[in-house]
């Protein structure tokens, strides 16, 4: 079998985890790595594959089949836009792009190319999300009313002196981590329409929120809300409790989302579900059916690898599309819009546009 050959531009943070992936692939391989700078050159000679300052040069010397682009949020559009137009398919980063204005801009350059591009919100590729979906699904919660939703995790000192931007305009926690937990909260719930928030920077003091609380009104009815802090020593957010990231110490005994509906509910990642078990019973006064929904637990990145290659030989639809990426940018920035003005923000007329 032939495998589809991947670039990785950006060889940082997870721009190596997409190399470690792509190299271990059954059906895909690294073919290069793009990165102009010269702490790529040993990540590079690790894999045994060739080094290129830009895309320019990889494109001129060494076409691949698919590029992911794991570059800074500011190249994520323009990046995106040199391989749609050179024909290639492409697995681009989260955020789509760092303003609802260029991820539009995108779009269009998107569609009318029909280009292959797939957003890297790997947890769309999560058993565990594939799994809660089903049951929401079955309607075995009955009618969804409910989310509540966390990510609540201490982010050390490091993190912010390593990459100053982290606490800058254009970094905080909404734009780096929330842009995840709506992606996530659309596949459960679907669309959402309006946002309220107040944001808090008093703990860390840095010019970017450091706590946020969130309402959420979703198309189907559904109310939600979510707590995020990158301040608080919590372990309620999906890297602490999905165990799909070794990084990340794990417990099993916290959850992340509870969906809840008006025959039961399901606590995500522990996958406990209570239900009553006749209509007859449903009464907080009886008991629930307790169980807990089994599922075989597997890494998204890998698994987007997988469908990535998949993508880029066209035997797939991308699973993340542009207009999901763009989805998730207009929530979190209308979320950044709410905190500010203290506003509700509507976004049912462009929400699936
Ligand atoms: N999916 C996830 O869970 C996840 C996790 C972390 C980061 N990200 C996203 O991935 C992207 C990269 O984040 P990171 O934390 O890995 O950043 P990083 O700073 O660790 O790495 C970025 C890399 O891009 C390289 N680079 C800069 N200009 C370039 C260019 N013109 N061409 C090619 N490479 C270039 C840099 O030299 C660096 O090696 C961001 O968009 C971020 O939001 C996603």
């Amino acid at each position: 079998m032939t495998t589809t050959r991947i670039a990785v531009a950006g060889a940082g943070y997870i721009g190596l985890a997409h190399m470690g992936v792509a190299r271990s692939s059954p059906t895909c391989t690294l073919s290069a790595v793009v990165d102009p700078s010269p702490s790529a050159r040993a990540p590079a000679e690790q894999a045994g594959v060739p080094l290129y300052a830009s895309l320019a040069e990889l494109l001129a010397k060494d076409r691949p089949d698919g590029v992911v682009l794991a570059t800074p949020n500011v190249l994520h559009v323009p990046q995106a836009l040199e391989c749609i137009a050179a024909g290639l398919a492409v697995l681009l980063e989260k955020p789509i792009a760092p303003t609802v204005a260029e991820a539009e801009q995108l779009l269009c350059a998107a569609d009318a190319a029909n280009a292959r591009v797939l957003i890297g919100h790997h947890r769309a590729h999560s058993p565990i999300m594939a799994k809660a979906c089903e049951v929401v699904a079955s309607g075995r919660l009955g009618r969804l009313v409910a989310v509540m939703g966390s990510a609540t995790f201490f982010k050390p000192h490091e993190y912010f002196a390593d990459a100053p931007w982290r606490s800058q305009p254009g970094g905080g926690p909404i734009l780096i981590n929330l842009i995840h937990e709506v992606h996530n909260l659309r596949m459960l719930c679907g669309e959402i329409v309006a946002v309220q928030a107040f944001a808090s920077n008093a703990t860390r003091g840095a010019a970017v929120e450091d706590t946020v609380a969130i309402n959420l009104r979703f198309a189907s009815g559904v109310l939600g809300s979510f707590m995020l802090s990158d301040t608080a020593a919590c372990a309620r957010s999906w890297e602490q409790t999905s165990q799909e990231n070794p990084a990340y110490p794990s417990y099993a005994d916290e959850d992340c989302y509870v969906v809840a509906g008006t025959h039961g509910s399901l606590s995500v990642p522990t996958m406990r579900l209570k239900t009553y078990a006749r209509p007859g019973d449903r009464s907080w006064w009886k008991p629930f059916e307790c169980s807990v929904v089994g599922l075989q637990r597997a890494d998204p990145l890998t698994l987007q690898m997988e469908h990535f290659g998949a993508v880029v030989r066209g035997e797939a639809a991308p699973r993340v599309s542009v207009r999901d990426g763009l989805a998730n940018l207009r929530v979190t920035e209308a979320i950044v819009q709410a905190a500010r003005s203290g506003a509700t923000i509507e976004l049912s007329s462009h929400s699936s546009s």
